[in-house]
């Protein structure tokens, strides 16, 4: 039997990705070196699904490392998720994230070219359209004018995909470009698990929502948006894992390099997601607002018509569904953690 390799697998996206999978009777492999995901995703994984996939703790960049993975197993498909994600740490460490991203590419690449396996799909991200063009965001716009090393990297990754797709015909790559992945699988059982002070909007919400943090920073109202503030396309990760499964029945049929955002194309202030995170939820935020931070956009979001078009989807979970599964999340988190404490 065929398998799909997830590099990264047991990560935010990853692992809902592999339910998803799972959950249509593909064989997943999954890949990760455990840096930003625990272990115990993977019973997390089987709980959910009734399936253990076979799991290699390994990082995607090390080549000896991987060679048994595409040695002994069948693998029809890759889905390329391994990668550091923090903009701002990117920033500081820029050789990090060039070194780390491009060569966990490269690695995969030179293996499925060894082991002629021709499906790629990659975990792309909408920053590569920069800060210069206007939504809603269609994949035909230029890409660059990116403002961090890791968008950067997605960009060069993209750039490496494409010249790969060129000089073998029989490849086919498929460029999935994310908007902002939030909520969970229904189960609560796998979610978004920063380290530390969470970056992103929803986990800093959901972590006020714990009684973790005591505000939310909201960064600008002063953006030419509805509210002022800015302004994202917010689409639940099992809608984006859904995409990817979606994605990897096109790669079948497909050669070539395709870039496919994978969004809404609905627009939401950060006002507006506080405001239905309470409503959803029945817990109130608290914020206050604070001065811009460096590198953001007003707004973002995607046009969404290409992956209707193409892998006939789209994305169905709405703004409630998101707050309602990232809040049963979090709770999860909580509960467990005064199991622990009062052991
Ligand atoms: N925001 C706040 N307070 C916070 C965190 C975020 O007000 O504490 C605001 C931001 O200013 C922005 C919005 O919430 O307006 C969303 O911010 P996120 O950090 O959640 O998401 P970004 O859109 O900045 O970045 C995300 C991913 C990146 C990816 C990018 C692509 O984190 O990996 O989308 O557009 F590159």
């Amino acid at each position: 039997m065929e398998s799909v390799l997830l590099t990264g697998g047991m990560g935010y996206i990853g692992s809902h990705t592999a339910v998803e999978l799972l959950r249509e009777g593909y064989d997943v492999i999954l890949v990760d070196d455990l840096s930003n995901s625990s272990a115990d995703v993977l019973d997390r994984i089987e709980s959910i699904t009734g399936v253990r996939p076979k799991f290699y703790q390994a990082d995607a960049a090390d080549h000896e490392a991987m060679t048994p993975v595409f040695r002994d197993n069948n693998i029809g498909a890759v889905i390329h998720f391994a990668g550091y994600k923090a903009v701002g740490e990117s920033v500081q460490k820029p050789l990090l994230y060039y070194r780390n991203n491009i060569d966990s590419a490269l690695t995969v690449l030179e293996l499925m070219e060894k082991y002629n396996v021709q499906r790629f799909i990659f975990s792309s991200s909408a920053t590569v359209y920069g800060e210069h063009n206007t939504p809603p965001l269609t994949e035909d716009l230029p890409t660059g004018g990116i403002t961090n090393p890791y968008g950067w990297t997605k960009y060069m990754i993209e750039e490496i995909l494409k010249d790969a797709a060129k000089a073998n015909q029989e490849l086919s790559v498929v460029l999935l470009r994310y908007f902002n992945p939030i909520g969970a699988d229904e189960s609560g059982l796998i979610g978004e698990k920063p380290n530390g002070i969470p970056n992103n909007l929803m986990p800093y919400i959901a972590q006020v929502a714990a009684g973790i943090r005591d505000h939310l920073n909201v960064f600008g109202n002063d953006y030419p948006t509805v509210d002022g503030t800015g302004v994202r396309d917010y689409i639940h990760v099992t809608d984006l894992a859904r995409g990817h499964v979606a994605a990897l029945r096109y790669s079948r049929t497909h050669t070539g390099a395709e870039a496919i955002n994978l969004g809404t194309g609905n627009g939401v202030s950060v006002l507006q997601l506080i405001h239905a995170f309470e409503e959803a939820n029945g817990i109130r935020i608290p914020y206050e607002i604070a001065p811009r931070r460096a590198g953001d956009v007003a707004e973002m979001y995607a046009c969404p018509d290409k992956a209707e078009k193409l892998l006939n989807w789209h994305a169905e979970k709405t703004i409630e569904d998101c707050c309602r599964d990232s809040w049963r999340f979090q709770k999860g988190i909580a509960d467990e953690l005064r199991v622990m404490r009062s052991r």
